[in-house]
């Protein structure tokens, strides 16, 4: 079930079926460039006041197409944080973790159903400290636990074979296309320095990985690794290694998908731009790569008490496009089939901020963020998260959604509607 929407092929074909038009890629998508330009018209005023005002002229330039986006372009992320996960003196992940959400919850699964298919991307932090059980019925998987010493302040964790089975289940029944973080210092000593020894050790990545094609799982794609890519966050991996764990990673997927004739893709390394890095990272690889992930956070930490300000500040927000123009400059001067995606993005780091990141005024932020990177020809865009911490499009607790869920089941933006003609800056 792994869809080939990225290959080169479907590729061409689809900038020759838009070739009239531009595109960025749904209609809804239209409306939200459309937001972001009255947004920017209002520039230098007093946005709150001006935007129930506020007229705005578009004009549509149908000649030209400026990005290309997947069809299922919104994804959604699912992290590993445990319910004793606190920042800032606030512990705001509840039971939404991998681990122990309630998969028997009617919202969640409605919610997730409501897109048919949403893409549901798994990691984050703790990713890295991730064992997969390897028999059902072996010994019990071990929890994680805060601990001073440890790698990110935790002890390994496992994820137990049956939790598996009940996920994939879940994600078959609610159509969601799964991208699965692999833990990439599995078997791997980090330095005290953060920098990491020797090569990916994929045998642990490789039990799982048999386990779900033996079950008929279907995963849409794996991805190496969270935020190790640059200066790392807590460890750190040079582009050259992290290009030949991808290729490993590449040939292990080739192994296990032998008689699959749509393969999952590979994508990495889940981290912040560096443009060196990413740079070396994508020629190295050797097109092992079929997807590029990086994480926005760029309103800076969720304890700030401005996050407000910058989110309804356009000069800020406009700031934040470096990254997706640098890496669309590096993959097209690099001649790679490598896309871009957003793989996590929650704006706020440390979890976001209650009040703020998961009420209406974050939509300033997100659709302009969906614009912006569709703009610069990023494919696909995860959100973190779907539930947990502060920047849920649902509630933790509740499993209500937010705000930020009705951007796309309000009419605003219709995932149905494909072709979509757009559209000039003022
Ligand atoms: C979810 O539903 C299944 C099947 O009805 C049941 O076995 C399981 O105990 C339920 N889990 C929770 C957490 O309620
Ligand atoms: C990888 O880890 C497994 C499990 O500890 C070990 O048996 C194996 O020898 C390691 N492989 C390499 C190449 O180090
Ligand atoms: C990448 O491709 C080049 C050219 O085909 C080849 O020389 C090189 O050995 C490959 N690198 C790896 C790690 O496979
Ligand atoms: C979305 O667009 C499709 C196709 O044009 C249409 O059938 C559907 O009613 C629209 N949905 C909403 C919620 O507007």
């Amino acid at each position: 079930m792994a869809s080939n929407e990225t290959s080169g092929e479907s590729r061409s074909k689809r900038y020759a079926k838009v070739k009239i038009g531009l595109l960025v890629g749904t209609a809804g998508l239209c409306v939200v460039v459309v937001m972001v330009i009255v947004i920017l018209g209002l520039k230098k005023r007093s946005l709150l006041e001006k935007v129930g005002f506020g007229e705005g002229m578009v004009h549509v330039d149908g000649t030209t197409s400026i990005g290309l986006i997947d069809d299922d372009y919104i994804c959604a992320t699912l992290d590993w944080w445990p319910p004793h996960k606190c920042d800032y003196g606030t512990c705001s992940w509840g039971s939404s973790s991998i681990l122990n959400l309630d998969l028997n919850n009617t919202i969640l699964f409605n919610a997730i159903k409501a897109f048919s298919p949403l893409k549901l991307r798994l990691g984050g932090t703790l990713q890295d400290r991730v064992m997969y059980q390897r028999h059902v019925d072996q010994e019990p998987c071990s929890q994680f636990t805060l601990t001073n010493n440890g790698l990110f302040g935790y002890t390994q964790g496992c994820l137990p074979l049956t939790r598996w089975d009940e996920l994939n289940i879940f994600f078959q029944n609610t159509r969601a296309k799964v991208i699965f973080g692999l833990n990439a210092l599995s078997h791997r000593e980090v330095n005290a320095d953060g920098s990491v020894v020797g090569p990916w050790n994929s045998s642990n990545a490789e039990d799982l990985m048999k386990y779900t094609v033996d079950k008929g799982y279907m995963i849409h794609g794996w991805e190496l690794g969270n935020e190790l890519s640059g200066s790392g966050i807590g460890a750190r991996i040079g582009a050259d290694q992290y290009a030949s764990d991808t290729i490993s990673l590449h040939n292990l997927v080739q192994k296990m998908y032998k008689n699959f004739e749509v393969k999952p893709l590979v994508l990495g390394p889940g981290g912040f731009f560096d443009a060196n890095w990413f740079s070396q990272f994508v020629i190295k690889s050797n097109d092992s790569l079929q997807v590029i992930t990086q994480h926005i956070y760029n309103l800076g930490a969720g304890v700030d008490n401005h996050l407000i300000e910058k989110i309804l500040d356009p000069s800020y927000l406009d700031g934040g496009s470096h990254p997706f123009r640098d890496l669309q400059n590096i993959l097209r001067t690099s001649g790679t089939s490598t896309v871009a995606w957003v793989g996590e993005a929650g704006g706020a780091y440390n979890s976001g901020r209650n009040q703020v990141t998961n009420t209406f005024v974050f939509s300033f932020w997100y659709l302009d963020q969906l614009g912006m990177a569709a703009s610069y020809d990023t494919k696909t865009y995860c959100r973190q998260t779907l539930i947990g911490g502060n920047y849920g499009l649902l509630n933790t607790d509740s499993y209500i959604p937010n705000p930020d869920y009705y951007s796309f089941n309000n009419g605003l933006i219709n995932l149905t509607e494909w072709d979509c003609y757009l559209v000039d800056e003022p």
